[in-house]
């Protein structure tokens, strides 16, 4: 066995900029100014502009910014916001955190991005918006979503978590909705040091309200328009973004060839399905998931060659304990159900060797091989 692959390191890519980093750390120190000053401003401004938005509101999480972009929307109890049975537990939770109802649609079993005709069916006369959540980092087949958006009048949010730089036809991930909502999770595709998030829209008066929102609900100092949160980028993670922001392409490119070199590798093995991508769609792999109806006995086997997995999602939303009074059941979204069944996330990140991916790829052979001979 040779030395373990992880899932995830910061090292190779946080070794590249470290002088650069701790002297803009070092900076922010210094200026005696930590909150909402000069780092979150221009990192605003140049987030905004790398995304093709007119305004980009830095905010605590992902999370945060998901919630503030629907309430932003006006959106509260007796609307439905309709979001994918397979998507990541902030998505249902920023609804429910407004009071408005979680209305599930199925994904397509192959990208594992909600499916278009799925969201048509789940539309009502109370449906205020739909969250297409870039998952993995593929964006989801926008096209159909923004014409029905259009026709129906109801809103689009974006979740770009996952997908800094994705497109669907030729257009970025974080562009398209209305208002949209991202993290800077330290392991996201574009991370901070520490938790961090932002909006993004074209709408100035959305954009106002957002900004507000984050700070108390206070556009001057102790004087408060809405009952807000205290959800604000701090400098010095501002200051860390602007450096990483400058190598996000790069960082994607090396995620792009890593996967292309997992995709030839394990081509026609049988009992593994790989990644599909959408036509029109881009992907910029945050996670290279496989699909195996063996998951379990696949990630074992690969545990014990020192290759850490995991999986994305284990348990999917409307089964989770968090969510049961809503009263889902098991078997109501099958697809998502197996989906949490046969997902597997293989080891992807920025420095990774592709002799570190052929390691995997053999060992997913072997395993497969004991598995199905
Ligand atoms: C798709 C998606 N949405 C929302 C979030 C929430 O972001 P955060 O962890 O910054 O709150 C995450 C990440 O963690 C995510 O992957």
């Amino acid at each position: 066995m040779g030395d373990p692959i992880p899932f995830y390191s910061f090292a190779p890519a946080h070794q590249a900029i470290r002088d650069e980093v701790l002297a803009a750390m070092t900076s922010c120190y210094d200026s005696n100014w930590y909150v909402l000053g000069g780092q979150v401003q221009q990192f605003e401004a140049e987030y905004a502009r790398w995304n093709g938005a007119r305004h980009a509101v830095g905010v605590a999480s992902g999370l945060d910014a998901l919630h503030i972009a629907l309430k932003a929307l006006g959106i509260g109890p007796g609307q439905e916001v309709i979001v994918a049975s397979n998507a990541y537990i902030a998505c249902w939770l920023a609804i429910a955190a407004t009071g408005a109802t979680i209305v599930p649609a199925e994904p397509d079993p192959g990208t594992c991005n909600i499916d278009p005709r799925a969201v048509e069916q789940a539309i009502s006369p109370r449906t205020a918006a739909v969250m297409p959540v870039h998952l993995f980092g593929q964006s989801c087949d926008m096209q159909p979503l923004l014409a029905l958006a259009e026709r129906r009048g109801i809103f689009i949010v974006e979740d770009n978590a996952q997908a800094h730089g994705a497109r669907c036809a030729g257009r970025l991930t974080g562009s398209m909705g209305h208002i949209n909502a991202t993290s800077f999770y330290p392991t996201k595709n574009l991370g901070a040091l520490g938790d961090g998030g932002a909006i993004t829209t074209d709408d100035d008066e959305l954009a106002r309200f957002a900004r507000a929102f984050r700070n108390y609900g206070s556009e001057k100092k102790y004087y408060n328009e809405y009952a807000g949160l205290n959800s604000r980028l701090d400098e010095i993670q501002a200051a860390v973004l602007r450096i990483k922001l400058k190598h996000l392409a790069e960082w994607n490119r090396q995620r792009e060839q890593l996967a292309q070199l997992y995709l030839k590798n394990l081509q026609g093995l049988d009992g593994l399905q790989l990644p599909q991508i959408a036509p029109d769609c881009t992907h910029v792999w945050h996670i290279f998931v496989v699909q195996c109806e063996n998951r379990d006995a696949l990630q074992d086997h690969l545990a014990q060659q020192g290759i850490q997995t995991m999986i994305h999602y284990p348990v999917p939303p409307h089964l989770q304990k968090a969510f049961a009074h809503l009263g889902f059941r098991q078997g109501q979204f099958p697809i998502a159900e197996s989906l949490a069944r046969r997902c597997l996330s293989l080891p992807l990140f920025p420095g990774m060797t592709a002799e570190q991916v052929e390691r995997v790829c053999k060992a997913i052979e072997a395993s497969l091989t004991g598995l199905t001979g």
